[in-house]
């Protein structure tokens, strides 16, 4: 007898984007996510604007991923959302919301742990992606995180390092602050760095542990150079924007390979995965995928490896499966840990 397929409709509001999606077992029907312009006046994201964007957008988010599905609420089998990390104001969003919706419908709430659905991005079913085996290394690189992660099983996962300061994507945006660009940067440190040569400048590499980040002296270092070099050319920055960002990019790009490196070493595993928003980054991509260093690389469809609704569904998905259930009195965890 076939098994029965389960709906999900999952939400996701931990940090700046409102989304929703729904899931027919592993394959995604809809993948809705509402973008917040208000932040890029500010240089960044202001917690207090994107709670009160989430409390506009939700409700429609939510409608519009149920109507793009084609399904009905009713067809639903399960409510999953982001119980944290993330900003709580921004978290308690979608958390209310998706215990309310589970009242009302009478069905079960899922909690899920956004980290570990960046992650498990890696498991829906899309012609174009070929999940990892486990067990395989991940390298989270967003905005917010940059961790190496043994992942042993869909929720036996190991942190092997992370960033003891900023962020690999914060490095990004807060350089290309510096170079006078606007928010978020990283996508156009990408875009100028492709006509610049990767080696015209030097910026040191910080010194931790073998598998640990560090990105805020990479920061202070480039603040220092520009301002030293503007102070003797104020027009530095314009005529050599290119070569800038292209040696940013090599920098961060060897840091993070060279960290990958290591964790091969030390576990021996050499099935990589790649997940958050830094992943677009087409530097990163090649130096993973060039595969010089015997790994297999994967990386998921562009629309899952930034903060979207999708990777929610799919670990509400594998939690379904083990009946994991929360109940009512489920509350959002800024801090959450794996
Ligand atoms: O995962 P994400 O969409 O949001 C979270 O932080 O959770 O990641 C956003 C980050 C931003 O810092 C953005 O500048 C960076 O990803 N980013 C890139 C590129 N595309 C996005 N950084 C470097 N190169 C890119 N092509
Ligand atoms: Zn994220």
């Amino acid at each position: 007898m076939k098994e029965k397929d389960i709906y999900i409709l999952a939400i996701e509001s931990s940090c700046d984007d409102t989304s929703a999606s729904v899931i027919k077992n592993r394959q995604i029907l809809s993948n809705i996510v509402a973008n917040q312009e208000v932040h890029a006046q500010y240089g960044g994201v202001v917690p207090e604007l994107a709670s009160r964007a989430h409390q506009q957008n939700i409700v429609p988010v939510v409608l519009q991923a149920i109507k793009a599905a084609n399904i009905s609420k009713e067809d639903l089998n399960a409510i999953a959302f982001t119980k944290g990390p993330g900003l709580m104001g921004s978290l308690l969003v979608g958390a209310s919301f998706a215990k309310s919706l589970s009242m009302a419908l009478n069905i079960p709430l899922i909690e899920i742990n956004h980290m570990q659905a960046h992650i498990l991005a890696h498991f829906i079913e899309e012609d174009n992606m070929e999940s990892p085996p486990f067990p395989f290394l991940c390298l989270t690189i967003s905005g917010g995180h940059t961790q190496i992660v043994k992942v042993n099983d869909y929720f036996d996962m190991e942190i092997l390092g992370q960033t003891i300061d900023d962020a690999v994507g914060e490095a990004f945006d807060k350089s290309a602050k510096i170079l006078g660009l606007p928010y978020p940067g990283g996508p156009l440190i990408d875009k100028y760095a492709q006509k610049g040569n990767p080696d015209a400048y030097k910026f040191t590499k910080p010194r931790v542990g073998d598998m640990d980040f560090s990105f805020s002296g990479l920061k202070t270092g480039i603040l220092y150079f520009i301002n030293k070099n503007v102070e003797i050319d104020p027009d530095f920055i314009s005529k050599n924007l290119n070569d800038i960002c292209a040696s940013i990019q090599n920098t961060i790009a060897t840091i993070l390979i060279d960290k990958m490196k290591n964790a091969v070493k030390h576990t021996n595993i050499k099935h990589i995965a790649i997940a958050g928003g830094v992943s677009a980054n087409s530097e990163i991509r090649k130096r993973l995928i060039e595969n010089q260093f015997g790994w297999k690389c994967y990386i998921p469809e562009f629309q899952y490896t930034t903060d979207n609704a999708a990777m929610i569904g799919i670990s509400g998905y594998y939690k379904y499966l083990e009946n994991s259930f929360a109940d009512n009195n489920s509350l959002a965890n800024p801090r959450m840990k794996f």
